[in-house]
């Protein structure tokens, strides 16, 4: 073998060495492009505890940059097939977004309000009033113990989005 010959050939291992690192480096930097961020992969699910809300008192939770209601009923409010069940209370989770124009309706006297066109939506977030076309979009979330986790499709998610539809 030739001199010239070995100096090619180291030149050539050399450049495939140098072409592998490369590309090696190149494919953890479009890693890093494609995962998700942390902060986003956090925003992900939100997990919300129940057991301390009060009855007929509606808490605001964020989700993905979204409002969430959470309201446990009160004993005199109504049964509804959207009504989330967790050990003898009933819950309404919904998208705090009217389905008239997405304005965020505010709670009183017992009902949403949104204060957009007048739109009013009772304890289940059923539109009772005014323009807006459906109830309060309800957000997957599933169930663990007393809280929920908002961005996890549960069986009981299900179960209320498929009442919902029927
Ligand atoms: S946006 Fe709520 S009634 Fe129009």
């Amino acid at each position: 073998m030739s001199n010239e010959t070995n100096r090619r050939d180291f030149l050539g291992y050399t450049f495939a060495a140098v072409a592998a690192v490369g590309g090696a480096a190149s494919l953890v930097g479009m890693k890093q492009v494609w995962d998700p961020l942390p902060s986003v992969l956090a925003g992900g699910f939100t997990t919300v505890e129940l057991s301390g809300l009060k009855a007929g008192e509606p808490q605001t939770f964020m989700w993905r940059g979204k409002p969430i209601f959470v309201l446990k009923k009160t004993t005199d409010m109504e049964d509804n097939s959207r009504d989330l069940l967790i050990g003898d209370d009933r819950f309404t989770v919904a998208i705090g977004l009217c389905t008239h124009l997405g304005c965020i309706p505010a709670w009183k006297k017992n009902m949403w309000k949104c204060a957009c066109h007048g739109g009013e939506f009772n304890p289940s977030a059923e539109q009772v009033f005014g323009p807006p076309p459906r109830p309060l979009d309800l957000p997957p979330f599933s169930v663990k113990g007393t809280s929920i986790v908002l961005g996890e499709e549960g069986p009981e998610y299900k179960k209320i989005a498929a009442a919902m539809m029927a």
